[in-house]
């Protein structure tokens, strides 16, 4: 059986659709998560794409996520859900107690379905206001920072996203 790690740091830390025989936090170098990617088939539709997490390249920054070791065959599925724009890259993945090499899934700034930088409250407008085959847009959002808060990883971004999200939506802060 031929294994391998998987790096995940959005939507693959709070829904792991597939079977994993270990996780582990984990961390990479000189990546930092933003909501710069569009989502057309999960998040968003075609006429009004959601908004969903890349990594960008950030010379000294550190990316905390969870960590998968999925046998190979996983890696078929993770490329059907991750395939609108998503590639796989090897990365050196820090975890507890060793290093690793593995794969995360990232999507660059070619794709067709890159959005790029945007002002924070356009960003958390266009979370609101969008839904897709899989859910909304904010509970992508609000999944993950709850996620990235129980395994205690900080996160500016998407953490003063999910503030603004609270507040266009009525809900209070904690
Ligand atoms: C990931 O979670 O590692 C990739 C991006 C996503 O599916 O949200």
């Amino acid at each position: 059986m031929q294994e391998i790690w998987i790096f995940g740091y959005g939507s693959l830390i709070w829904r792991p659709d597939f079977p994993f025989l270990e996780s582990q936090p984990g961390n990479i170098c000189h990546w930092s998560r933003r909501f710069w990617q569009g989502s057309h088939d999960h998040r968003g539709t075609e006429n009004r794409p959601g908004r969903v997490l890349t990594l960008i390249a950030s010379k000294g920054k550190r990316c905390c996520g969870l960590t998968y070791r999925v046998t190979k065959e996983v890696l078929a599925h993770l490329d059907h859900r991750e395939k609108n724009g998503y590639e796989r890259h090897e990365v050196w993945i820090q975890l507890p107690s060793k290093k690793v090499s593995g794969i995360v899934y990232i999507a660059n700034q070619q794709n067709a379905a890159f959005l790029g930088e945007a002002p924070l409250e356009v960003i958390a407008d266009q979370i609101c206001q969008s839904e897709g085959p899989s859910g909304s847009n904010v509970e992508y959002l609000t999944k993950l920072a709850t996620a990235l808060k129980d395994l205690r990883i900080e996160d500016d971004h998407v953490f003063q996203l999910d503030a603004l999200v609270r507040d266009k939506r009525g809900l209070h802060t904690n």
